[in-house]
């Protein structure tokens, strides 16, 4: 046919012709096969994106890690890849716990056990147990305390309570929840291309020249700082002075702490293991924890956020009855199941079981501060959390991530996605098997070494 239209063409000139045709129509959309090369789907809705949504630059940092363990185990199919990435938890869960929690399903098959709704708040036992027993002395009453199904979903929450005209401050580096949420509920601009940073968004630089403390001299006045103590990911956990001087802040400024404790329970030092250790924190800051680390509950899925009675908006409506409004509107209560099991975490026998398993984690961390420390590197973290923190001066992160990877195979997160600040480090995880550990660890020591 070709031939027809241009005589003249020669076979070779025929083909060339046909590819550039192929993909010019193809590029254009317009080839008939082009929309079944492309996708098959042929209808689109007259939605316009959540413009919040478009200003994400990356993927969910964990899912773009997997991404890349994947490709290396395609590349390496012999390899033992030793995850020391995702802070994930690994062991068991004591029986004691989750006989509670089999009981109470088993229960529900009963007549006299079957229980639909629960309050959209939570159990009041296990509101009164966490009252009584994470907060005893702090002055915490049972109906602050708010359960929920983990401190995840609740950050989410908190922020939609605030909606979008907010100011955050966030550490930098932190857990990506706080900055993506804002990103989601419009308290943010842009993303700025040179930096990183989000256009709208405090970064409070938290490295160790500084203690892994915000220089609030230069801080700007934000309406909500998020503090994470200790740490995702640097494994610092502020001390009491360092904690006074964050309320005073927030009391000076008027402004609201969001304080995630997920890591509570990893203190061994005498830092604070709840905002509400601090002096007129009550009137400042809201809790956010969780039993993911606590109680190897990151698939059972709980956890619990305080509001105190005495935190007031600027025209004295309590944030309480906010945060009840949108717990009963958009969640509607955690699993009976997942509750029965935080009771029984809570109980002097169940509490001594889950102690042994986060000293599981602990030790774990103390082998690898001593890998990194002996190796001679610079290494934070590990006493009061999970998570080491540690620095490869002028590296990139994600080029530390690859060539630890490649030469030791093992899976780390790149200090980068936790904020620019994190640029440089690496943040290992204790969260696995010891002899896992220790196996990391020999390799570690060959690939420093
Ligand atoms: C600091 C911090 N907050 C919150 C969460 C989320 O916890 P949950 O499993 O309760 O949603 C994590 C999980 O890794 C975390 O590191």
């Amino acid at each position: 046919m070709i031939h027809k239209i241009m005589p003249n063409m020669s076979n070779s000139y025929v083909f060339v012709y046909l590819i550039l045709l192929h993909s010019v129509l193809n590029l254009k959309g317009l080839a008939p096969w082009a929309t079944r090369t492309r996708m098959a789907i042929v209808c689109q809705t007259k939605v316009t994106r959540n413009a919040n949504m478009e200003k994400f630059r990356n993927g969910y940092l964990f899912p773009e890690i997997e991404k890349k363990k994947k490709a290396h185990m395609e590349k390496y199919p012999d390899a033992k890849v030793i995850s020391l990435g995702v802070g994930d938890t690994t062991e068991p869960i004591p029986t004691i716990v989750t006989s509670a929690m089999a009981e109470h399903s088993l229960a529900l098959s009963t007549p006299e056990g079957y229980k639909g709704y629960g309050d959209e708040q939570g159990n009041k036992s296990l509101r009164k147990a966490i009252a009584d027993t994470i907060y005893g002395n702090m002055g915490i009453r049972e109906n602050e305390v708010f359960i929920s199904d983990g401190a995840q979903c609740d950050i989410a929450r908190v922020q939609l309570m605030f909606g979008s005209n907010m100011t955050v401050a966030v550490q930098d580096p932190t857990f990506p929840a706080y900055v993506d949420s804002s990103i989601i509920m419009g308290q943010t601009g842009e993303v700025l291309e040179e930096s990183g940073k989000y256009k709208g968004v405090e970064y409070m630089r938290c490295a160790p020249e500084n203690l892994f403390f915000p220089d609030f001299s230069i801080t700007p006045r934000t309406d909500i700082i998020f503090f994470c103590s200790p740490n995702n990911p640097t494994g610092q956990a502020a001390s009491r002075e360092q904690l006074q001087q964050l309320v005073d802040v927030a009391k000076r400024n008027g402004s609201i702490i969001v304080y995630d404790s997920a890591y509570a329970s990893y203190i061994s030092d005498d830092s604070p293991q709840s905002i509400y250790e601090i002096p007129g924190s009550k009137e400042v800051a809201i809790e956010i924890s969780t039993f993911s680390k606590f109680a190897g509950f990151t698939g059972v899925r709980l956890g619990w956020t305080v509001v105190p009675d005495e935190l007031l908006y600027s025209n004295g409506f309590p944030v309480l009855q906010d945060f009840d409004r949108i717990i009963c509107t958009c969640f509607n209560g955690a699993s009976s199941i997942a509750q029965a099991g935080g009771l029984a975490c809570l109980s002097d026998e169940g509490h001594k079981a889950i102690r042994g398993v986060i000293d599981v984690y602990k030790e774990n961390a103390r082998i690898l501060l001593d890998t990194f420390t002996s190796c001679g590197q610079e290494v934070y973290g590990g006493v009061n959390s999970p998570y080491l923190w540690v620095h490869f001066p002028g590296q990139k992160s994600w080029d530390i991530f690859s060539e630890i990877l490649e030469k030791a195979h093992i899976i780390t997160v790149p200090g980068c996605g936790f904020g620019p600040g994190g640029e440089g480090f690496i943040r290992v995880s204790s969260f696995n098997y010891k002899d896992c550990v220790l196996e990391a660890c020999s390799r570690l020591r060959s690939f420093l070494g």
